[in-house]
């Protein structure tokens, strides 16, 4: 399979570079293709013609965007509608992720794939779910819309910047004794390696288009999970539970934001992942598996 990468430098792409390394693979971040430049998409996805475009580009500093509204809604948004629009000419499958953060309800039993989104909370969620829309209004467009949320893997191989929750713990825990944890949000960790396992075998089984929710399995919260992220490294750090308005953001998060995946077979529970990730975590940084 043609299969084009876009964001290839970023935490999501780099199991999927794993996963789909067999392929024919092409990986463009912005300097191969900065989605923004409308003419620059279609002249070079034109030429290309992938079979299938995994779109993990995105603008994904959720309290970044708060100042940057226009930047986030012109990558997460805009630029979304100009690939889709090639996707369809060139008749590629068009892959993308988009978030929890698109639902701004707050429904404590979590949504399901055909719940409609309303009101995000932040200006992140509310540019993804413009993304999202350009997708769904692009008819005859061939697309998997998938959403995933609180994503932990691998950090880039050069500028290792600490973009991930697992990875922001684990560098704390060098240094603190104690560290002060949320515990009234809830949602659903998930591995990138999982996500892109369960993206392969979609595209493959040839799965039916559509939105698919790829959490891994059972919800819990910031605390809990940051408490089992010490626990599996053997740090000897406490986590202690405080509450949301103890640590005021930029952006607003829900409460509740848990994705019910009723399409798929479930993906394992993020315990098992998270223990999986942590044990690769050296190979990731060390051998640089991708
Ligand atoms: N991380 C999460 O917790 C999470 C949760 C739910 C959903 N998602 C979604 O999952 C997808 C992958 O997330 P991730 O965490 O792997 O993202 P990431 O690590 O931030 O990677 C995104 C990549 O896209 C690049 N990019 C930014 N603007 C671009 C442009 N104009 N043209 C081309 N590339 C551009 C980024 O480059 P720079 O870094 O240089 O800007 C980065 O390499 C995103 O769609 C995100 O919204 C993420």
């Amino acid at each position: 399979m043609r299969i084009l990468i876009l964001g290839s430098k970023g935490m999501l792409a780099q199991d999927l570079k794993l996963v789909f390394r067999e392929e024919n693979l092409t990986l463009w971040d912005k300097e191969g293709l900065d989605i923004t430049n409308k003419e620059m998409v279609k002249r070079k996805l034109k030429k290309l013609k992938p079979e299938i475009i995994l779109n993990t580009s995105a603008y994904t500093d959720v309290d970044g965007a708060e100042k940057k509204k226009e930047l986030a809604f012109k990558i997460n948004g805009e630029a979304v509608g100009y690939l889709t629009e090639i996707s369809k000419i060139i008749g590629a499958i068009f892959t993308h992720f988009s978030t929890d953060y698109v639902f701004g309800q707050n429904k404590k039993e979590g949504y399901k794939e055909d719940d409609k989104p309303l009101n995000p909370l932040n200006v992140y969620g509310a540019s993804k779910l413009e993304g999202e829309r350009k997708i769904l209004k692009e008819k005859g467009l061939k697309y998997y819309l998938i959403r995933i949320s609180w994503l932990f893997g691998p950090s880039r191989r050069k500028k290792r910047k600490y973009k991930n929750f697992v990875e922001t713990i684990l560098k704390i825990s060098e240094e603190k004794k104690e560290i002060k944890v949320v515990n009234d949000q809830f949602g659903k960790p998930t591995y990138t390696l999982d996500v892109a396992k369960a993206v392969k075998n979609l595209i493959e089984n040839k799965k039916p288009y559509g939105i698919y929710h790829l959490p891994n399995e059972s919800w819990t919260n910031w605390y809990n999970f940051a408490k089992k992220i010490v626990e599996i490294a053997g740090r000897k750090t406490k986590i202690l539970p405080c509450k949301t308005e103890d640590f005021p953001r930029p952006a607003k998060r829900p409460k509740y934001s848990i994705l019910i995946n009723t399409k798929i077979p479930k993906l394992r529970n993020w315990q098992e992942a998270l223990k999986d990730f942590l044990e690769k975590y050296h190979l990731y940084i060390i051998k640089e598996l991708w």
